[in-house]
């Protein structure tokens, strides 16, 4: 069995189309975007994380978010959450202005997210960790508090829902252990249940496939198939282009700090910049082509994206020849 088809979903899953009005470019406005960005930028020092002009992320679809190491994909995460403040710039959910809304607002408006590194608490159960993440807990109120039928009507409604996730996610059985003995990928399971405790319109899940044997790889992208399916909007980091082909109806493509492609997944791996900064060997050098820091007219072949796809194709293809002149 090759990589490619032990990760495609059994049940074939239609995607989601005419999510952009107009041509596909960094910045293409959506028909019904969910998060609408402008002029984020965040530094740190003399280093520009996020640089970004304009950004939409389409409503009731999965979007995959690519970029090499470090391109600002994570601290993107962090201020759209509300878990980092930018330098400027402002941006909305589902209509309503949240820069600057600390994350545990955010979080009960409908937007959650899970961590690149799991940060399930060790030292409490899988059922506390659950229960952390439900929302407008009636009980944390002095006045509730005192009422005890209230808070236990709700304590009990808690549970319910956090063992119908668990369940779910197949972590029922674990449910009174330590989260700390849980595997990775039982913990990015975890992350994914708590998440969706507070039934949540947005989940942002920063590399939820990162560290996970490849029998959880699948069950996890059933999950975020399900998202979709339940009528959430799914925002994901994620690495694998096999993994991004397979679920994602939309791709953002970020490197140093920008947005420097947009496209369903066919569209955006055909693009050769795009190809470049993942595959390409001069990556620092293409990059700033891709990102308008050198013009592409100054550009030359061992340094442009483009000129040096096709001096790789010219490569392959003088290789190609050579071993049919060697028959
Ligand atoms: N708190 C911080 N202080 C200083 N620099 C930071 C901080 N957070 C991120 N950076 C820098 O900002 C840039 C973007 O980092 P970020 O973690 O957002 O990248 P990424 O796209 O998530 O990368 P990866 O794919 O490796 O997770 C990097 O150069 C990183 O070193
Ligand atoms: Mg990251």
């Amino acid at each position: 069995m090759s990589s490619d088809s032990s990760i495609t979903p059994p049940i074939a899953r239609v995607k989601t189309t005419g999510l952009h009005v107009g041509e596909a470019r960094p910045g293409v406005p959506k028909t019904d975007p969910v998060i609408v960005a402008d002029g984020v930028r965040r530094t740190f020092g003399g280093l520009t994380a996020v640089d970004i002009d304009h950004l939409e992320i389409p409503s009731n679809a999965i979007t995959a978010l690519i970029g090499p190491n470090g391109a600002g994909k994570t601290t993107l995460f962090n201020l759209l959450t509300g878990f980092d403040k930018p330098d400027q710039g402002s941006w909305t959910f589902a209509g309503t202005s949240i820069s600057g809304v600390p994350a545990f607002k955010v979080s009960r408006l409908g937007q959650v997210r899970t961590f690149q590194l799991t940060k399930a608490l060790g030292l409490l159960t899988v059922l506390d960790n659950m229960k952390l993440g439900a929302k407008h807990q009636r009980g944390e109120r002095l006045f509730a508090s005192l009422i005890p039928p209230v808070w236990r009507r709700q304590e009990a409604e808690i549970e319910e829902r956090a063992f119908e996730l668990l369940t779910r996610f197949k972590l029922d059985a674990k449910a009174s252990d330590y989260a700390a003995s849980l595997s990775g990928g039982q913990r990015k399971l975890l992350e994914m249940a708590r998440a969706l405790m507070s039934e949540p319109s947005l989940v942002m899940l920063d590399e939820p496939m990162a560290g996970v044997n490849p029998a959880l790889t699948q069950s996890l992208l059933e999950h975020i198939l399900d998202l979709k399916d339940q009528g959430m909007t799914v925002l994901f980091v994620e690495h694998d282009m096999h993994v991004v082909r397979h679920i994602a109806d939309w791709v953002i493509v970020m490197a140093e700090g920008r947005i420097v492609a947009e496209g369903d997944p066919a569209e955006v791996m055909r693009n050769p910049a795009v190809v470049d900064a993942y595959l390409g060997a001069h990556q620092d050098l293409d990059l700033g082509v891709v990102t308008g820091r050198y013009a592409a007219a100054d550009a030359d072949p061992t340094t442009s994206a483009d000129a040096s796809t096709a001096a790789d194709a010219e490569a392959i293809a003088a290789q190609g020849e050579a071993e049919e002149d060697a028959k």
